[in-house]
């Protein structure tokens, strides 16, 4: 295994990614509680990851004497670079010469780091973001490659096995990233690489048994893919000390109710509690039209509804959720400032605290698509598990002004055809999220002779990779006309179609 030592970075988990990727097993772990979690894993190898943090500060985090000691490989980013040359005896500086974004690295030598990947004389792209930098190498190290802001861009002690880079392997935007770490973790560090998704679901089983013991847990569904796929897999381990409940808010998509009761009642036999609470919100939006005060009439009836639920099952110790790691680290974030809220996003957030309940959450350190994965090892069927992300607060954010149970049902007829259309044009994976908007505007029209005066629905579709920056995703237009004739045809109450072509940012992906 590998022990990825946290010093605070923003992208600390994709390294655990990555590795993962290379199909080895990996812990990140808080730099101040790396030295046990060293004596507990003997790792095969250790990464320093980067941080916010200055080597120069007077209580600047450092890695623990065992890492260097124990003589395992070790592979130090930005920050993790910096404070291994200085703990080994290196020099660091404040830089006035800062590297943020794409840069380019010259291969100067040969190194174990991207033996068979890069030779001697190439240029390859790395994503560096740095302000100090190393102005001597502690004794052993050699400079294997450069940039033009950072002389010491990869720096190495090919002996010792002790490997500095000043970009971040673990990004994207350093194309070959991926396959260094794999190489420090396969071959430098002699990792076998046949860990796998169905590796995970053991020790996550393994882990839900210790954490949970004999005690209680419930666990709120949404619909969606990760609720679900916690709901399972804590089924998996503790059987039937897990209750779910489900609280069907009216503002589903077609038929997504049903599958999930059936999903979980029919195949998995997990006991379920179907909440038909829909009379509830609708009549609570009676007359809401800000967007806003939607989620939080909405945020707040659910933790209502569930907390009553709760207490006529009496009661549970802990409760799971489905929360993955983009919705952590933007929580966590330690070096940046108060943000505005754009949405009030919704979970259960607020339910431990008032229900004096533990949280289980065994995806936080997943991405989404890793979530998808491990649902599919846990049986799920491909096209629950393949769903577009669909937001808690559901179609009242998609029907902007006033939300009805009239307007809802028009929406959900509106945004079957679509997703149908997507589906039989074979673009469904293609597409980060598409669904159907019902705009409070109502337009003329003529059909069949005879003057219309409707809703507008609007469609949306985007690309994107973890939600937070999106593109428009660009439909064929006999594709858009093929949708708007059919729901135009079908849907009583709509009357005109258009395509919402904006990105994220300026637009959010949801219209509220
Ligand atoms: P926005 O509209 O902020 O959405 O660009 C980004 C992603 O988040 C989803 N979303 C939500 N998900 N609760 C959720 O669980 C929410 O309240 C919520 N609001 C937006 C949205 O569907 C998109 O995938």
């Amino acid at each position: 295994s590998i022990l990825i030592i946290d010093f605070g970075s923003q992208v600390t988990q994709l390294i655990a990614r990555r590795i993962r990727e290379a199909g080895v097993y990996s812990e990140i772990v808080p730099f101040n509680a790396a030295a046990e979690a060293f004596e507990r894993m003997q790792p095969k190898g250790v990464i320093f990851s980067g941080g916010p943090s200055s080597v120069m500060w007077e209580d600047a985090p450092s890695a623990p004497q065992i890492a260097f000691d124990s003589g395992v490989p070790l592979l130090g980013i930005c920050y993790g670079q910096q404070t291994l040359h200085q703990q080994l005896g290196g020099k660091v500086v404040a830089s006035d010469q800062k590297e943020f974004g794409r840069a380019y690295v010259e291969v100067k030598a040969p190194s174990a780091l991207f033996d068979g990947l890069w030779q001697v004389g190439e240029t390859h792209q790395v994503w560096m973001s740095h302000g100090d930098r190393v102005e001597t190498l502690a004794p052993g190290f050699d400079v294997v490659a450069t940039s033009e802001g950072a002389p010491f861009a990869i720096a190495t002690n090919e002996d010792a096995k002790r490997f500095t880079v000043m970009f971040h392997p673990e990004v994207v935007h350093t194309p070959d990233g991926g396959k260094l770490l794999a190489n420090f973790a396969r071959h430098i560090c002699g990792c076998a690489g046949d860990w796998t998704m169905a590796s995970f679901r053991d020790a996550k089983i393994a882990e839900i048994r210790e954490q949970v013991g004999s005690g209680r847990v419930i666990c709120g569904l949404s619909g969606g893919v990760d609720s679900a796929v916690a709901a399972v897999l804590i089924h998996e381990a503790i059987g039937e000390q897990l209750t779910c409940v489900f609280v069907d808010h009216g503002l589903m998509r077609l038929g997504e109710a049903e599958q999930v009761v059936s999903l979980f009642r029919g195949s998995y036999n997990i006991p379920l509690v179907h909440v038909d609470a829909s009379a509830d919100f609708l009549g609570g939006l009676e007359g809401v039209t800000d967007p806003e005060a939607k989620r939080k009439f909405i945020g707040a009836e659910f933790i209502n509804v569930f907390e009553a639920e709760a207490k006529k099952i009496g009661g549970a110790d802990f409760l799971a959720q489905g929360t993955l790691y983009p919705d952590v680290i933007e929580s966590v974030s330690f070096t940046g400032g108060p943000s505005v809220t754009i949405k009030s996003h919704h979970n259960v957030g607020g339910l431990p605290e008032r229900m004096n309940m533990k949280l289980v959450e065994p995806l936080r350190e997943l991405f989404k698509d890793e979530v998808r994965e491990l649902g599919r090892e846990l049986g799920l069927p491909e096209a629950f598990v393949d769903r577009h992300p669909f937001p808690g607060p559901g179609l009242a954010i998609r029907i902007p002004g006033e939300v009805t149970k009239e307007r809802c049902d028009i929406l959900r007829k509106a945004d079957a055809i679509y997703l149908e259309e997507i589906r039989n044009a074979g673009l469904y994976d293609a597409i980060w999220q598409a669904f159907a908007v019902l705009l409070p505007v109502r337009t003329v029209g003529v059909m069949g002779d005879y003057r219309t005066y409707d809703s507008v629905c609007a469609l949306r579709a985007v690309t994107s990779v973890d939600g937070m920056t999106a593109d428009t995703y660009p439909f064929a237009p006999e594709f858009l006309s093929r949708v708007a004739t059919r729901i135009v045809n079908e849907v009583a109450g709509i009357n005109r179609v258009v395509y919402d072509y904006t990105s994220k940012p300026p637009g959010t992906i949801e219209w509220e």
